[in-house]
């Protein structure tokens, strides 16, 4: 059925000075019932406009997500807070075959999503293409995509061999822009729009002491800027670009630096304590639904406090 709105002048539009609150009511009145006069009967509906109630925004029925690096640590948290607010279709793009595969099997059977796991290396780029074109096959289309595969090291930079420093750059940063790409081509050609999640890291505005890793620390600045580039490229096909810039957290990432940065971390850390892999999903759901439609370019911290001080 067809609706009609009417678009009311301004109040200081129909303001002269000598005007009160009571005329610009009556005038507003006139305009309305003027207007509603002259439509046909037939166009009239009378029924209110639905309001979207804020957590019905949250909803992702029907969307398919893709999430690389999703097999573990914070890409599956992540992931699983997606399927919890009913998402449709779930690819898990990571290297790691074992544990995404049964990532896709434990969040099938909890949440009842269509999940399919692709391995892959990010740095590859004619193997990320064949698998977003697989995703569009298998599951429909491409609504969403969280980037978290990474890697980090830790190397003095008089000690960094460049072959080192380039793995690092490779995964982190140039795997992100082919991982968009390849995935934006299948957004663009649907008209859809989509959400585009890049994970950058709080390295990427300040820098983490007192251990070196500068390739980190760059990749990760790089990948918040890349994000922000996108985003206004992108903004023209309602395709939003933003991150999410996570403190640190606990991970099998960190684990082998457990002995001897954990107390470092936590002491240089507002809130004393790591942050857990699930608390980053409440922002990844909120920037992959519609409850954060007119977000884009914007990069979210959640590190507890650490780059206040
Ligand atoms: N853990 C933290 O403290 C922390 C803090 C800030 C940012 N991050 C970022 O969050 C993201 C996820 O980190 P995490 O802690 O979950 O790490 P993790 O090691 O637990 O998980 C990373 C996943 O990425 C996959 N991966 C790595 N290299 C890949 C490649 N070349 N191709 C495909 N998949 C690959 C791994 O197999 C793994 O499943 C990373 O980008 C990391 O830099 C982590």
């Amino acid at each position: 059925m067809a609706t009609v709105s009417v678009q009311l002048p301004l109040a200081d539009e129909v303001m002269s000075p000598t005007t009160t609150s009571q005329h610009i009511v009556d005038h507003r009145d006139a305009i309305v019932e003027t207007a509603v006069n002259s439509i046909p009967e037939s166009l009239i509906t009378t029924a209110a406009p639905r309001k979207r109630n804020v957590l019905d925004m949250f909803r992702l029925e029907g969307r398919v997500a893709v999430v690389t690096g999703g097999a573990r640590g914070l890409g599956y948290a992540m992931a699983e807070g997606l399927c919890a607010a009913g998402l449709s279709g779930l690819a898990i793009l990571d290297l790691q075959s074992d544990l995404g595969e049964s990532a896709c099997e434990q969040l099938h059977s909890e949440y009842g999503v269509s999940a399919r796991f692709y391995r892959l290396d990010v740095r590859d780029e004619v193997a990320v293409q064949d698998a977003m074109d697989a995703v569009v096959r298998d599951l429909g289309q491409i609504d969403i995509l969280l980037l978290s595969a990474g890697v980090a090291d830790l190397v003095h930079a008089e000690d960094y061999s460049p072959a080192k420093f380039r793995r690092v750059i490779d995964i982190n940063l140039n795997g992100s822009f082919v991982c968009a790409q390849a995935a934006g081509k299948h957004m663009i050609a649907a008209g859809r729009g989509g959400s585009v999640i890049f994970i950058g890291s709080m390295s990427g505005s300040i820098v983490n002491w007192p251990q070196p890793q500068s390739a980190y620390n760059a990749s990760k600045a790089g990948v918040i800027h890349l994000m922000k580039s996108l985003s206004a490229e992108w903004a023209q096909y309602r395709i939003r670009c933003n991150s999410i810039s996570p403190g640190y957290m606990d991970t099998p990432l960190n684990t082998a630096f457990e002995e001897t940065y954990f107390g470092e971390w936590k002491a240089r850390t507002p809130m004393g304590r790591l942050g857990q892999p699930e608390e980053l999903a409440g922002c990844a759901l909120w920037l992959a639904s519609d409850a954060s439609s007119f977000c884009t370019g914007s990069d979210i911290l959640i590190d507890g406090g650490y780059t206040v001080l």
